[in-house]
């Protein structure tokens, strides 16, 4: 597993660029999922807030809390904001009387002199705007004391200088909503948002807001377009959601409650991250399903096995022994677990319930969305450990789901690795309770992914199907690089090659800002105003622009080569058949050239016109990018030359597009 590339001007001294023959038998071609590649969506690295979700201010609910980042006492309400002209105005944080008892804390702003004083947010690392974008500025406010009046809301450049402004008025004594536009004169990456009382007096403020009009297909609430646009370009055929650990949580408390992150703005629940920061859930479940359909993805919810994370340091509500509670040990108490089993099924409800019969459909059309989103697949447990408490409540929980919807299909856990207790005896539990798919993770050396192709080949047909959730290959300084990337990409074909097994895959994680990463590697990294795809978003894409239904089986064949060469050459042949196209994958990790002959065996052209897509680079290369131009192939049968260090997609258009 630790065989690197470095070590290849040694491993490989002497070896003159190869000669294959790759003979395709189109006839012996088998159905394969066409789901294989998704993405794996958590908040992890300040995916969410401060990343997809296009909100542009920080702490907009006063809810962040030291307990969210480890008692960081910095961390707490008043993130975020700061005092503008401090003398004459006086920030306090109270809960006297809040908006919604699920947002408790607020912002009270006394202002003493006015205009001048007021309150600043520095939103995520500062506030990106553009030249001419037009921004939804809005807050809950309530007049405390005095009579009220005018409020100007600014955009500040880092210099104080004004880049667009408007106002609200707050006069009432009761919370009110107030909204405005303000439009950016000047494209700053780095602004500020200020809100200026004009008349002095207390003034109780809440969900203060900042949303850009232009988003993901301009979805009110929705997302920041550039990242949307990126994952939409994956063509990945599902979205798993909401992680990972997120799913499960830091203890019972901490378990995703998906009914939390739906309705309106103010009345959802935020959470501690257990990554140390904060989730608003302003991305919650329903711009999720609204971004799954936007797409054309599957959506994948992830919901807790009734245990949270196995390394859980929190304690629940209902704990009375630390030591007993710690871990996933507790569970939900038995006497918890039928809520527990209603609030699953009433997610399955939010997503495909009549909208006039069914109470939860009911929400989700008041949400805007009255036709069913198409719920087909839920994810119960995440890499959790198969232990008594975990079996009890994964059995119950998939027992009603199957029972009450045997039209979802429930996708269990066996684990954090490739092999192990968990492993194994969350594949027995599955096995036995006849569980459609089951979930597997493994982070793992790029030595693995080149020594391990063989390991679906040897899975049982008759046994669940597999959803390689989580995923990635790691090497010391955990970044990715065309070493990486070519393993995964090499991998990837021995996956299609068992694509009648498994099902789903999806990298893992997916998004990370940079400054806020508390995992790498990851598939994308992102600022306020740049997307950065990593070189394994480039092979994710090539497979998922370029997926098919049939698996053609292929020969290879490297005269006489040793083990260690032979299995650095991949290849994989797929049919899309809804456009009648061949799809010829090719990955060579090699440090020599490897010049092919392709036999399509069984296959009859009717448009032999191709265009090839190459990602190559030097094993460290970290900004390669994949090049597609027209390739002639002439017929059935083709050369084509792989490069060193490379992997190439050849499509054959057919033209049928049915
Ligand atoms: O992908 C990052 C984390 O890795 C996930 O949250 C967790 O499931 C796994 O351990």
């Amino acid at each position: 597993n630790a065989e690197r590339m470095a070590q290849d001007p040694v491993r490989f001294v002497g070896l003159k660029p190869l000669q294959a023959t790759v003979t395709v038998k189109a006839e012996a071609g088998k159905k394969i999922s066409d789901h294989l590649i998704g993405i794996f969506f958590e908040d992890i690295n300040y995916a969410a807030d401060g990343g997809l979700y296009a909100e542009l201010i920080q702490n907009r609910d006063f809810e962040y809390a030291p307990a969210d980042r480890g008692n960081d006492r910095n961390w707490n309400s008043t993130h975020s904001w700061a005092l503008a002209d401090a003398g004459s105005a006086t920030l306090n944080i109270e809960t006297f009387s809040p908006l919604h008892p699920n947002n408790p804390h607020y912002a009270v702003l006394e202002v003493r002199s006015a205009p001048g004083a007021g309150l600043v947010n520095s939103g995520f690392d500062g506030i990106a705007v553009k030249e001419g974008a037009r921004y939804d500025f809005s807050l809950f406010g309530k007049v405390l004391e005095g009579k009220g009046g005018k409020v100007v809301v600014k955009l500040l450049d880092t210099n104080g200088a004004v880049i667009g402004q408007s106002s609200v008025t707050i006069s009432s004594k009761d919370w009110k909503q107030q909204k405005s536009v303000v439009t950016a004169t000047a494209d700053v990456p780095v602004a500020s948002l200020a809100i200026y009382p004009q008349v002095a007096g207390k003034y109780a403020l809440d969900m203060i807001s900042l949303f850009p009009q232009e988003t993901f297909k301009g979805r009110k609430n929705g997302l920041r377009v550039d990242l949307a646009q990126t994952l939409a370009d994956l063509h990945p055929r599902f979205i798993r959601f909401p992680g990972g650990c997120v799913a499960h949580g830091d203890g019972v408390d901490n378990i995703y409650d998906w009914k939390g992150s739906i309705g309106p703005l103010e009345s959802r629940k935020p959470l501690r991250n257990l990554w140390g920061y904060h989730q608003t859930r302003g991305l919650g479940y329903f711009e999720y399903f609204q971004y799954c359909e936007d797409i054309g993805a599957e959506p994948l919810p992830v919901l807790a096995a009734g245990v949270p994370c196995q390394n859980s340091g929190t304690c629940a509500h209902h704990s009375t022994d630390e030591l007993t509670c710690m871990g996933q040990q507790g569970g939900i108490p038995m006497e918890e677990m039928d809520k527990y089993i209603q609030d699953v099924l009433d997610l399955i409800e939010y997503a495909n319930g009549d909208a006039r019969r069914t109470k939860w459909g009911k929400m989700r059309a008041e949400a805007g969305h009255p036709k069913p989103f198409n719920l087909k697949f839920i994810g119960i447990g995440n890499e959790d450990m198969i232990t008594d408490v975990f079996e009890e409540r994964f059995t119950l929980i998939y027992n009603a789901v199957r029972e009450k919807h045997p039209e979802i299909t429930v996708i269990g856990t066996v684990g954090p690795f490739y092999e192990g207790t968990d492993y194994e005896e969350g594949w027995e539990l599955a096995t036995h309770l006849g569980v459609p798919m089951v979930d597997e993770h493994y982070y793992v050396e790029p030595g693995w992914l080149i020594h391990n192709q063989d390991y679906y080949d040897r899975y049982d047909r008759n046994k669940p199907k597999v959803y390689l959730g989580e995923y990635a290959s790691h090497v010391s300084g955990r970044h990715n690089n065309i070493e990486t990337a070519l393993t995964e990409a090499l991998y990837l074909t021995s996956v299609e090659r068992n694509g009648d097994v498994v099902s789903m895959t999806s990298y893992a994680p997916l998004l990370a800002k940079e400054g806020h990463t508390q995992w790498n590697p990851d598939l994308i990294y992102f600022n306020n105003t740049e997307v950065k795809p990593t070189v394994s978003y480039y092979v994710q894409q090539m497979y998922g622009q370029h997926s098919g239904s049939e698996y053609l089986p292929s020969v290879v064949s490297l005269d006489n080569q040793p083990d260690a060469v032979r299995k650095r050459v991949g290849v994989s042949v797929v049919k899309d058949k809804a456009r009648g196209d061949y799809i010829v994958k090719l990955v060579n990790l090699l440090p020599v050239k490897v010049a092919s002959r392709i036999r399509l065996e069984g296959v009859s052209l009717v448009d032999p016109s191709a265009t090839k897509t190459l990602l190559t680079g030097e094993p460290q290369s970290k900004d390669a990018k994949p090049v597609t131009s027209p390739f002639e192939i002439g017929g059935e049968e083709f050369s084509y030359e792989m490069p060193p260090y490379s992997f190439t997609v050849i499509r054959i258009g057919q033209g049928e597009k049915k």
